[in-house]
């Protein structure tokens, strides 16, 4: 495994921490901007063979993220990022605790030390799609995915925004954060 190649997710690698995260999600009658921190730990897994013909090079991570008023912990995410080197193909799994999956797929580009990944999912995509509960699917539908995380060095920032259908409207759930590899 200590020598698997992961190209551009060995960028990724590490224990992130960031303090100047800030989420707007879809809590009616409370202010809509929280301040939050987070740890992201991302390991490597290695490589996988799919159908004999594909392989992908695969690190796994698990988000946590809290309440910067209370540090609560208000955010848990687990996942793999996956990359084929023959493609291009990047991909994002994404699961959180709300019996809500999807798979978001993208690319990765390296322009001097500026490693971007930018990845997508849509509800009732044929490739890149969202898988939740019922319950969630009726009351606070995923409608779309979209996530640009940048690594220089040993700094991470992200912008992700999470379109949901909740309470009768279409809401743009979003969260940003600059993280640090320690
Ligand atoms: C840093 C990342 C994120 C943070 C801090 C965050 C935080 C929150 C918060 C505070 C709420 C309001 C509901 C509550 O009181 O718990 C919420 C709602 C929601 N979030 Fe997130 N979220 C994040 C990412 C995501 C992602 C990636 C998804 C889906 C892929 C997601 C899906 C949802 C859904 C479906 C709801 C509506 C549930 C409800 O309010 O009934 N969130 N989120």
């Amino acid at each position: 495994m200590s020598d698997v190649d992961f190209g551009p997710l060995q960028h990724l690698i590490g224990v992130w921490k960031g303090d100047k995260g800030i989420d707007i999600a879809p809590i009616p009658g409370s202010s809509e901007d929280t301040p939050y921190f987070e740890t992201i730990s991302i390991v490597a897994v290695g490589d996988v063979t799919n159908a004999k013909k594909q392989t992908l090079v695969v690190v796994k991570y698990h988000q946590v993220v809290s309440n910067k008023s209370d540090g609560a912990v208000f955010h848990d995410q687990i996942g793999y990022w996956t990359f084929d080197p023959e493609t291009g193909v990047l991909t994002q799994s994404v699961n959180i605790p709300r019996a809500v999956g999807l798979l978001a797929g993208g690319n990765v580009s390296d322009k001097n030390g500026r490693v971007e990944f930018s990845v997508k999912a849509i509800d009732g995509d044929k490739d890149w799609g969202v898988v939740q509960s019922p319950f969630m699917r009726d009351n606070a539908r995923t409608v779309s995915f979209e996530h640009k995380v940048v690594v220089e060095g040993n700094v991470m920032t992200y912008e992700e925004t999470t379109v949901l259908d909740i309470y009768g409207k279409t809401f743009d759930h979003t969260d940003q954060n600059t993280l640090i590899r320690s």
